[in-house]
């Protein structure tokens, strides 16, 4: 056993959403230019999504992962030199490789500490934070950057109505840091890769060309059922692990996908409303950055204080999906 149990605390987060920002008004009107008939009734009443931003040409992923790691560090006080890992999880990334991290390591101004990117789709966040928690419990890393960051904009299908009002683009980080209390107080992570093909990008860079459709496919329907049961077994696995129960949660930060999956969740977990962070109104579905951009909203806007006791929930393609426990 080790005599000097090391934990970890998120001690700074930061967010960023690129500029141009869509309404729901905005998207219908550049819809029905080309073809494509929806509306705001339709996006409001089936997902609570009202707008969502969406990246300029040319601005990548690494470039909103760095916005918002320079505000999680700021808010830490933290230099970008003295971080000792950087973790992105994006479905997004800049190019085929080198990893997302590493560009963002570069930007940062820094070298030296390890740096990669976690693909778990929508569920990347909640991934990556697992992988640093160990990484810093066993002592790898002092301090590390847990940044979601995605351009889902640049895979989806501008002709499929089904799917492409639902996406956003955005990053959220967290600096965490080793600490002799929780902080993070237990993780639980699963996949069932059985699931591949409901929701997936299944194009391939080969030989010079893209082989297969490059564009967001998904089955809704199999999405949506699969997520509400999944959200609630890992809810009930993560705080079995803590020895905590749902009464003694402060706030719930479930993947930011759907409004009626994040209600069902709470419905079945008995967990008032009020207690769940919502920001899919505002943001859409920014995959990985949905969770730490609705943490670092919730907690510049007061809701989330020191000591509260915190769940977030990841879900999405692979299937993948996870939750982490939290003392603020
Ligand atoms: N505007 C207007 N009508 C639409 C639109 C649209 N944007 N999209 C679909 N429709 C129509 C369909 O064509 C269909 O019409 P029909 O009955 O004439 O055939 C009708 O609406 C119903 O379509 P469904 O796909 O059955 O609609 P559903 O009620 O299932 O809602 C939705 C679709 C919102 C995608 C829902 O299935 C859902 O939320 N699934 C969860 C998936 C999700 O949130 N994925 C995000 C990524 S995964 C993740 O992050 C976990």
């Amino acid at each position: 056993m080790n005599p000097n149990p090391r934990h970890t605390r998120i001690v700074g987060t930061g967010s960023y959403l690129p500029a141009r920002r869509l309404s729901n008004a905005d998207l219908v009107r550049q819809l029905a230019a080309q073809g494509v008939e929806t509306s705001d009734e339709w996006i409001v009443e089936r997902t609570g999504i009202r707008a969502r931003h969406f990246v300029d040409d040319g601005v990548n992923a690494s470039d909103l992962a760095v916005h918002a790691a320079r505000h999680a560090l700021e808010a830490a006080g933290c230099r970008a030199e003295d971080v000792d890992l950087i973790i992105v999880a994006t479905s997004t990334p800049d190019m085929v490789f080198p990893s997302t991290a590493a560009i963002v390591q570069r930007k940062l101004g820094v070298h030296g500490c390890p740096a990669f990117d976690v693909q778990a789709v929508c569920s990347g966040f909640v991934y990556a934070l697992t992988v640093a928690d160990a990484m810093i419990r066993t002592g790898s890393a002092r301090s590390a950057l847990v940044i979601g960051a995605e351009v889902f904009s640049r895979i989806l299908d501008f002709n499929d109505r089904g799917t492409c009002v639902l996406f956003g683009d955005g990053a959220g980080a967290v600096l965490l840091r080793a600490s002799d209390t929780p902080g993070i107080l237990a993780t639980d992570l699963h996949a069932d890769g059985r699931h591949v093909d409901i929701l997936c990008v299944p194009g391939t860079v080969s030989g010079g060309k893209v082989l297969g459709d490059p564009l967001l496919k998904m089955d809704g329907q199999a999405v949506f059922k699969l997520a509400v049961g999944v959200l609630e077994s890992t809810a009930r696995a993560v705080l079995e692990k803590a020895g905590r129960s749902t009464e003694q949660m402060d706030w719930l930060i479930p993947h930011q996908a759907n409004i009626r999956i994040m209600q069902a969740t709470a419905r079945k977990l008995k967990l008032p409303l009020d207690k769940v962070i919502v920001t899919v109104d505002a943001h859409g579905n920014t995959s990985a950055a949905s969770i730490p951009l609705a943490l670092d909203v919730a907690v510049r806007d007061g809701r989330i204080r020191p000591g509260h006791c915190v769940m977030l929930q990841g879900v999405g393609g692979g299937f993948t999906w996870g939750s982490v426990l939290l003392d603020f």
